[in-house]
Parts: structure tokens; sequence; C-alpha cells
């Protein structure tokens, strides 16, 4: 049985871009898949794909059980997105913009009205929400663009970088929010730069990169990959470095690394804090002064180097202007593409 998104085979070029190539994707009912790439991975050229905005060269995709080229009507009223750029309609107010959207999906003016009120407290828009969308900052419109992908509670539901741009506060609230939302039995596709908001929200993660999965599993799993924890210990004093070596090669599942000027240390091991323990002893025993040492894990960060080559963070400045490239530009593509 395939998942409540599922994927097979994407290709979409645009000239000499392939910015899917060749991508398979499958998200159990109720689960979240966090789709996680640099700059031009193609993240959301797949979400545009999935949410019929955009079709394919070729593959497939079932989305809530549909064929996104077949029936793409019903796949669209099936589920809920929230794109890279805030689809928000600049002269209504934030109210109005959230009525607008339950009353497109036939909800009575008086249902409409209570759950905009109450989508307009949960995203701290209250104060704001009578005044022209026109006037809100950055974040207050795309707490607003996640507000209408929320009026009614699809079982499948898209977001294109849903946090980028809003401050810890209103990230961390709205992580809340998405996972009350699974919680309830919704399946949720998320793009995102912030690797630990995949680590932080997403059963399975799929790193892509130039169009193509490149590495997929668990959080956990991915950082297994990357070789696991290790010990680093900074000695106090050059000359301990070779004893402190013969101590640490003892304990390790590898080769011990020595950066000289910093007198660190690190090897590889498993075993945690209980381990951690005993090379402290050890080392204490044959006299070595220690002037650091620490249990380190493998983050995101360093799964994602590993595999792209280069830093996540880093990918934004790269590529800054990506960033910076006016919402409208987009949605009148959008527009364009799926009036096709
Ligand atoms: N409408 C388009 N016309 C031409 N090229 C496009 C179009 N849409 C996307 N591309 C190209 O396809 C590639 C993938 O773009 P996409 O927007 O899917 O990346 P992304 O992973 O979402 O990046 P970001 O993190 O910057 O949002 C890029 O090289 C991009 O320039
Ligand atoms: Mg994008």
């Amino acid at each position: 049985m395939p998942g409540a998104i599922y994927a097979e085979g994407l290709v979409k070029t645009f000239g000499d871009v392939r910015a899917l190539d060749g991508v398979d994707l499958d998200v159990p009912e109720g689960t979240v898949l966090g789709l996680l790439g640099p700059n031009g991975a193609g993240k959301t050229t797949a979400v545009r794909v999935l949410t019929t905005l955009l079709r394919p060269d070729s593959g497939k995709a079932v989305v809530a059980g549909m064929d996104v080229l077949e029936h793409p009507d019903e796949v669209r009223r099936a589920i809920g997105l929230s794109g890279q750029f805030a689809a928000v309609d600049e002269y209504l107010t934030g109210r109005e913009n959230l009525q607008m959207v339950g009353r497109l999906y036939q909800m009575k003016a008086k249902a409409a009205k209570v759950r905009a009120a109450e989508l307009l407290e949960r995203f701290n828009l209250s104060d704001a929400a009578d005044r022209t969308a026109k006037t809100y900052s950055g974040g207050m419109r795309r707490r607003l663009d996640l507000a209408a992908a929320l009026v009614v509670s699809p079982p499948v539901m898209f977001m294109d970088e849903p946090t980028t741009g809003l401050d810890p506060r209103n990230r961390q609230q709205l992580w809340g929010i998405i996972q009350e939302l699974v919680a309830g039995g919704t399946t949720l596709l998320l793009t995102t730069q912030y690797l630990e908001e995949a680590d932080h929200l997403a059963h399975d993660i799929c790193v892509v990169d130039h169009g193509k999965v490149i590495a997929r599993g668990t959080s956990d799993q991915l950082k297994a990959r990357t070789g696991g924890e290790r010990v680093e210990v900074v000695v106090h004093e050059r000359q301990h470095i070779t004893t402190a070596r013969e101590v640490l090669a003892g304990f390790g599942k590898g080769e011990t690394t020595v950066e000289e000027h910093t007198r660190k240390l690190t090897v590889p091991v498993s075993g945690g804090a209980k381990l951690l323990a005993e090379v402290i002893r050890e080392l204490d025993g044959r006299g070595i002064e220690i002037d650091d040492i620490g249990l380190r894990r493998p983050t995101l960060d360093d799964v994602f180097i590993s595999l792209t080559g280069h830093a996540a963070e880093k990918a934004v400045e790269d590529n800054g202007d990506a960033q910076a490239a006016p919402g409208a530009k987009g949605r009148k593509a959008a527009r364009k593409e799926a009036a096709k």
C-alpha cells in the first residue's frame, strides 16, 4: 500500500536544469517527512508537482490515494498547502483572508468567522487581525499564510519552509501546532533548511541535492551513517599527547585524530557517558591533566556536510538572492502554471 504521499521517478526540467531528477517518495499516513536540501535542490519543485501546481515531465505521484495527474481537482480538495512565498491577499485584513479561505472551502459564514478568530489567536495575530495584510511584517505574513493552510484540516498537508523568517518564539509555537496536527492524524511533507527543525518534527528525512534524493532515513539513522559518537579530549600539555593517544586507542573503535596546535584528540567510540567516565579515570591514572573532555554526537549538520559537501546555512549565504526573491514573482509563475 503506498503512503498518503507517494512519488515514483519524478523528473522535471527547466531548460538545462534538472530540478527533479528521478525522485521517489513514500510518506506513510499520519507521519511527517522532512525534505531537506540546499537552495536550488528541488524542494519547492517537488512540492509544486505533488500539489498539482506543476506537471512533471515524467514519473507518477499519488496523494491522498489519488493520482495527481489524473485527478488534480480531487487532490487539491484533499490537501492543504503553505507555500514558500506567502499567498495572502494584501488588500484584505488578516481576518478577511482567513474567512475567505473558509468560504472557499464551503464553510458557513458563522463557522468561517469562528475558525478565523481561533487561528488568529493561535498565531499571535489577534492584535493585527483587522489591519490589511499589506501592513504586516514578513513573519506576520508567513504566520497568516500558515493559518490559511489550516482553516480546514485536510488529511494531507504540504509546508514549504514553514518557519523561514520566523523568530524563535514563533517557530517554537508553530512546531507545537504542527505536532498537534500530526497527532490528529494529518500526513505532512515539510521542506526546511533548518536541520534542527527536521530533527524535531520529521519521522523520516529525505536529503535532496541537485534534484536527487541522496539519503533517506530517520534522523538517528542518518546520524549513525556519519560515524556515531566520539570522545574529544584537550590535554593541558603538548608532551602528553602521545600518552593520551595510547589511552584513547584502548577505548576507541576507530582511528584517533590529533590536532597538535589545539592539543585536541578525537576518537570514535560507543558506550556513551559510562565510557567517558572510564576514559577520564584512565587519563587521570596516567597523570595526564586535561583542559576539556566531552562526548560529542553527530548533529544533522554533520550529516548534511558529509552528504552534500557544504553546510546548510552556508548554502543560504551562497545563494542569498534566491531567499530575497520577491514573492509576487513566484506566485505569478505558480498561477500561470496552474492555469495551464
Ligand atoms: N519556473 C522555473 N523556471 C526555471 N527554473 C526553475 C523554475 N523553478 C525552479 N527552477 C530551477 O530548478 C532548481 C530547483 O529549484 P527549487 O525552487 O525547486 O529549489 P529549492 O530546493 O526549493 O530551493 P530553495 O531552498 O532556494 O527554496 C533551481 O535550479 C531553480 O533555479
Ligand atoms: Mg524552495
